[in-house]
């Protein structure tokens, strides 16, 4: 059957059965290879996806769910030239080692910060809880998180600030 799904603002046609988890989609049928397979269980993290800006598991979504809501992936916070403040943040702080679980940890950072720009150290950990990494990265990406956090507040300006305070 034919699915249309909203990608990083971008409207897709897919051909596919409708229990097709998303993340096969995402990268075998649209190159979009940010979001990775790691468990395919929905027990590691690295697929995280947001779906109407709320972090998702993309590999125990079927697209039947993703159809008519907007879905962001990695390639959507920003591009090399232009990243977006969570990107810039886990590079300003170096927060990889392989890598592999980085794109998961950045969407349930970004799903994070667009509800909450101020969280707390406990709120940003209860929000990552589900994303594993493999290499104990973890407190450099905590640390990301936090500028992130501080670089999402900066642009939004300080009446934002304010209301998220
Ligand atoms: S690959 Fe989706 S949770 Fe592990
Ligand atoms: S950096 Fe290797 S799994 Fe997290």
């Amino acid at each position: 059957m034919t699915i249309e799904l909203t990608i990083n603002g971008k409207s897709h046609k897919v051909e596919a059965d409708a229990a097709t988890p998303l993340l096969y989609v995402l990268r075998n049928d649209l190159a979009l290879n940010g979001a990775k397979f790691g468990c395919g269980l929905g027990q590691c993290g690295a697929c995280t996806v947001l779906v109407d800006g709320k972090a998702t598991l993309s590999c125990i979504t079927p697209i039947s769910l993703a159809e008519g809501r907007q879905v962001t992936t990695v390639e959507g916070l920003g591009t090399a030239e232009a990243p977006g403040p969570v990107q810039a943040a886990f590079i300003e702080l170096q927060a990889a080692q392989c890598g592999y679980c980085i794109p998961g940890m950045m969407m349930s950072a970004q799903g994070l910060l667009q509800s909450n720009p101020a969280p707390t150290e406990t709120e940003i950990r209860n929000a990552l809880q589900t994303n594993l990494c493999r290499c104990g990265t973890h407190m450099r990406i905590l640390a990301a998180i936090r500028r992130a956090s501080e670089l999402m507040q900066a642009s939004l300006g300080p009446v934002a600030n304010k209301r998220a305070g």
